[in-house]
């Protein structure tokens, strides 16, 4: 029962951990941006994927701000994938933040309110500071107990030692194995036990703004319900940080802003964005949709991806293309290595020809039930019989159109007129 039940808790965290990106573990560029053909997750797309590792480098570079990058293409063709790899290649010091156009509707703010903090967490501030340090290697620890109980007297003792010669706490780190690969081996410290040292710490500006908002404590940052930030103390805020940059003790570290599904943000969303542009500390902004030419929301013009002119005008576009069979095949792979799921070559070529004829995401979906149905009948490799299964059970946007019109009258809110049905028919048919 016990072995049953740490079974079960392993499989849940496993199952947690996988998410539609997390076999992206970045751009897979060499040293010299040039897309290797598969690397890090990532499978073809290789324009895209070396422009988005142009701005990245822009970003490490750290020296611009204001510019702004829109991922266009169809859906499906790993816009957002590749904003992950993005993520994943800027390393911990540098701010992403990610938002999603619909999100900026459904939070218990306004949308420029959600915007502006948005901006904030994907801009940084190294801050370095002195203090003082005491600094060695620990050689003895003595804890003295108490004798009688409810004494007070509690001594303890902790020792350090630095020293002149590096090279002595070095030569013992072998006679341990039992260490992970993070456990990382420091010179004993020489000189003073006691001294000033330049500590640097990494912040982002919404977190200094949560932080000195007299409502929210900073214990908000935990639950993320962190409320408005007045103005007031925002620009109060800014001064400060103005004041630190020019006295040397901080720096800034521009982020990058990644707003999915762009098309979503409103007329009022694209003004503040085209102002937020002009900030000397704005972040880069990256956005993506897969919308063509539409309303603008909140308009009744239409324009390129729904996205107003004026604002399209300062965006550097990246497109992304539909992939090849042979892409299809090599990103479905992965995926299965990523779900841990074994496949026979039958199971792959089928499974490929459904990514062709349907979605690349209809495709991976159904990975994990093909699993699941290979599971039930205690096979070991997924074949082309349970990957038919699962075709069966669950229906691709085509199929599911199809039904649509050939039962639409059994249906409410029926918008089709019977004269354009064959219409549709004849469009479902080609598409
Ligand atoms: N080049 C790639 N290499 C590896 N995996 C990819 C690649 N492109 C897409 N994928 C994977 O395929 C799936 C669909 O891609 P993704 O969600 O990034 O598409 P999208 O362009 O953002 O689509 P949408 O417009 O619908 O948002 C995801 O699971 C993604 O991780
Ligand atoms: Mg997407």
């Amino acid at each position: 029962m016990a072995e049953l039940e740490l079974l079960e808790t392993r499989d849940l965290t496993r199952i947690e951990r996988i998410g539609a990106h997390s076999h992206i573990r970045g751009l897979g560029l060499d040293s010299t941006l040039e897309p290797r053909s598969v690397s890090d997750g990532m499978v073809g797309q290789t324009t895209a994927r070396k422009a988005a590792g142009v701005i990245v480098q822009m970003v490490k570079d750290g020296k611009i701000a204001g510019r702004a990058v829109l991922l266009a293409g169809q859906p499906g063709t790993g816009k957002t994938a590749i904003a992950m790899g993005m993520s994943k290649s800027l390393g911990q010091e540098t701010p992403f933040a990610m938002l999603a156009g619909s999100q900026l509707f459904s939070l218990e703010m306004s949308k420029t309110e959600a915007l502006m903090q948005a901006f904030r967490k994907a801009i940084g501030v190294r801050i370095k500071e002195e203090t003082e340090v005491i600094e060695g290697e620990v050689v003895e620890i003595q804890i003295d107990r108490p004798a009688v109980s409810g004494a007070a007297s509690k001594t303890g003792k902790l020792t350090l030692k630095a020293t002149e010669m590096e090279t002595v706490s070095f030569s013992r780190s072998r006679d341990y194995d039992a260490m992970g690969p993070q456990t990382k081996f420091v010179q004993c410290p020489d000189g003073e036990l006691q001294k000033r040292k330049e500590v640097v710490h990494c912040v982002t500006l919404h977190e200094i703004d949560v932080i000195n908002s007299r409502t929210q404590g900073f214990l908000a940052l935990f639950t993320g319900d962190t409320g408005e930030t007045s103005a007031e103390v925002r620009e109060q805020i800014d001064t400060k940080v103005a004041e630190w940059r020019e006295e040397g003790k901080a720096e800034i570290v521009p982020g990058v802003l990644f707003i999915d599904e762009v098309h979503m943000l409103d007329i009022e969303c694209f003004s503040f964005l085209n102002r937020a542009f002009e900030n000397e500390m704005a972040p880069i902004l990256v956005v993506a949709t897969n919308r063509g030419i539409t309303t603008i929301r909140g308009t009744n013009y239409k324009s390129p991806h729904g996205i107003p002119i004026d604002f399209l005008d300062c965006l550097l576009i990246i497109s992304t293309q539909p992939y090849t069979e042979e892409e299809i095949c090599k990103i479905l792979e992965i995926r299965c290595q990523e779900e841990d799921v074994e496949m026979s070559e039958d199971g792959k070529v089928l499974l490929t020809k459904i990514g062709v004829d349907t979605s690349l995401r209809y495709a991976i979906h159904l990975i994990t039930s093909a699993a699941l149905a290979c599971q039930k009948r205690k096979g070991k490799l997924v074949e082309m019989e349970d990957i038919s299964r699962v075709y069966e059970l669950f229906w691709d946007v085509k199929r599911s159109t199809q039904y649509l019109i050939e039962y639409q009258s059994h249906y409410m809110f029926n918008e089709v007129p019977t004269g354009e049905q064959e219409e549709h028919e004849a469009n479902a048919m080609v598409s």
